[in-house]
């Protein structure tokens, strides 16, 4: 495996791939959600480029950028094994220089949900992920439905601006107890892990309901919010069923709805949906 640290470093690299090139982009400190994305985009291509960069544009400035984990040398070691090709590990300064002053804004789909609770954030994802394709120039890019508003963020991103890149979703990887797989968990101390179980138990509720008929979205919160109040060491942040394309909030559903939640367990901030079909 080749590692890059500089844009022209990667650029050239990536003349001598042989296409379709596969490409993940990631925060690092990796787990076995990140790995699945790297295992299908090793499957479908024939090679893959994984990059590693704590995007200091898609963090609030009271938000956990300066702490976030980082463990490079373990990353890079499981990215070995894994059959990757190139990983790329630029600096911030590297990506943006003094005098960097272009964002990409994506409209309606980032005004809700995590974009309502963390204002600019979809901006500085959808910046970095342009940036990323225009170094990479991947004909895949893979993404985890975990993050399933980022998805939709970044589908109309390249659909919008004829981004010749295909966006392939990859499902969620989850604890044995169902808690989905994040680089956040490691804030949790055992209490907090424990209770950390509430977001797939709220999700399950709701799925019970839907699988029971029940299709009125007030009673399918109502089953999240109950879910979640019992657990003391947790704070609803938001707890939405919406349409899975236009994420607008819904009242009654026809076809298939996003239960999606963000839950504080002490001042950990998780995230967690399903897609109710
Ligand atoms: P990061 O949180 O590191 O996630 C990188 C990719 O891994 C994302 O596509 C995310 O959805 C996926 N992922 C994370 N946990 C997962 C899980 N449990 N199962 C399946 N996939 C999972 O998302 C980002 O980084 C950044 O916003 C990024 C796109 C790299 C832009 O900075």
């Amino acid at each position: 495996m080749e590692v890059f640290e500089t844009i022209a470093g990667m650029r050239n690299a990536r003349k001598r791939l042989s296409e379709p090139v596969g490409f993940v982009p990631t925060m690092g400190y990796l787990h076995e959600g990140h790995l699945a994305l790297v295992r299908k985009a090793r499957s479908d291509n024939n090679a893959v480029v994984v990059s590693i960069f704590v995007n200091p544009t898609q963090f609030d400035p009271s938000e956990d950028f300066q702490t976030y984990p980082r463990d490079i040398q373990r990353d890079l070691s499981l990215l070995e094994r894994e059959g990757v090709d190139i990983a790329f590990t630029p600096s911030v300064e590297e990506m943006y220089p003094e005098r960097f002053d272009t964002y990409i804004h994506v409209g309606g789909v980032t005004r809700r949900l995590e974009g309502a609770s963390r204002p600019g954030h979809f901006t500085g994802v959808a910046t970095v992920v342009a940036k990323l394709f225009g170094i990479v120039k991947p004909n895949r890019a893979y993404f985890g439905r975990k993050d399933a508003q980022q998805l939709v963020v970044i589908g109309k991103m390249v659909a919008d601006l004829n981004m010749d890149v295909e966006i392939v979703s990859v499902p969620t990887v989850r604890e044995p107890d169902g808690l989905a797989m994040s680089s956040r968990n490691v804030y949790l101390n055992s209490r907090e892990r424990e209770a950390a179980r509430v977001l797939w138990k709220a999700l399950q509720g709701a799925k019970r309901l839907w699988a029971q008929g029940e299709r009125r979205t007030a009673r399918l919160r109502e089953e999240m919010i109950q879910c979640i109040e019992e657990e003391p060491l947790a704070t609803i942040d938001y707890v939405s069923v919406a349409d899975p394309i236009t994420l607008d909030e819904l009242h009654q559903c026809r076809g298939p709805a996003l239960a999606s939640l963000a839950v504080r367990i002490g001042k950990t901030r998780l995230i967690d949906n399903l897609l109710l079909e």
